[in-house]
């Protein structure tokens, strides 16, 4: 079981109105940012079992919350390719106050990013409570009267703001821990959420399956579980029904050679055999659909 049997507290309606764009959602259950939340770990058998703990950074921040901040330096930020100082609050300090952190199962427990723009990446909470971990709140290096400084990626200006989860002791190219801009909101969810939907049950497939969470989840969705940035890829039409085999080959090596101002990147760093073994998988999959509740 993920949760030790306890009760939350449905988030107040100023929360779940905050600017999340999957705030419309309200199946999600998530705790009110206050550290009475911790008092409400009850031993009641009759109480409901959470399945997912969510933190609106906005309504946070509304509320005063996203403090005290203090200034943090990165000497390597992948994001802005260089050294970078935010103005910041400590994630795992924040994470420990307004969530039952100490009742979960930390290993088996993903934290899920949403941004604005749909990108949704995750990794293990464990991960992220192993190393300093901090949610900037403004970078230090803007203009006076600004807050933030927007990004540049293939030439395209990103959106950092409004908060950017950044690390001081984790290298750039350690592809395990998630650097998400333009951040409004994190879940916690059971490791088990996504694994149920999405891990292939053919041996050979493991290698597409792992790929495909480390280089499109974060954008599509499949089965339900994903980013919304791009479309969903399986559910209810798996994309290998509709493209061409070809065709859905050479566009994942180079959307843009197929559409106009694309908004999927050109992912130069995946081997032809590694695309292949992610189509593989994705095109299995079709024998698997289901729809994961969110
Ligand atoms: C940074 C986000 C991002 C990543 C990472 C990403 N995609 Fe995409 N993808 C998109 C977006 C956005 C679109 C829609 C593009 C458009 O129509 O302009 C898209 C479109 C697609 C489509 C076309 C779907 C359709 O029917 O129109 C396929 C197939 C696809 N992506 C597969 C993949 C695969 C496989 C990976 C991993 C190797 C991947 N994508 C990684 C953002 C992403």
């Amino acid at each position: 079981m993920f949760l030790p049997r306890f009760t939350t507290l449905w988030l107040a309606a100023a929360l779940l109105t905050g600017c999340s764009p999957k705030s419309q959602d309200t199946s999600k259950q998530a705790v009110a940012p206050d550290s009475d939340g911790l008092a409400l770990v009850s031993a009641d058998s009759a109480a409901p079992v959470a399945d997912s703990l969510a933190v609106d950074l906005l309504a946070f921040k509304e509320q005063g919350l996203l403090t005290p901040v203090s200034t943090v330096r990165v000497a390597d930020d992948p994001v802005f390719h260089k050294a970078k100082t935010f103005r910041a609050v400590d994630l795992r300090v924040l994470l420990r106050k307004h969530l039952p952190l100490n009742t979960l199962d930390t290993a088996n427990t993903q934290v899920v990013f949403e941004c604005e723009d749909g990108y949704s990446p995750s990794m293990p909470l464990r991960d992220l409570l192993a190393r300093q971990s901090y949610l900037a709140v403004a970078d230090a290096d803007a203009p006076a009267g600004q807050d933030w400084i927007n990004a540049v990626k293939e030439g395209r200006e990103m959106k950092v703001a409004p908060f950017y989860v950044v690390y001081t002791d984790v290298p750039a190219d350690d592809y395990r821990y998630k650097w998400p801009y333009n951040l409004v909101r994190l879940r916690l969810v059971p490791a088990t959420d996504e694994t149920k939907v999405l891990l292939p049950k053919d041996g050979l497939m493991v290698k597409g399956y792992d790929l495909f969470r480390t280089h499109c989840l974060t954008c599509h969705a499949l089965n339900g579980v994903g980013g919304q940035m791009g479309p969903e890829l399986n559910y209810p039409m798996n994309v290998t029904e509709y493209w061409q085999p070809e065709h859905l080959r050479a566009f994942v090596k180079n959307p843009s050679a197929y559409r106009n101002n694309c908004k999927m990147p050109h992912l130069s760093y995946l081997t032809d055999a590694q695309i292949d073994e992610i189509l593989k998988y994705v095109g299995y999959m079709k024998d698997f659909k289901t729809l994961a509740k969110r």
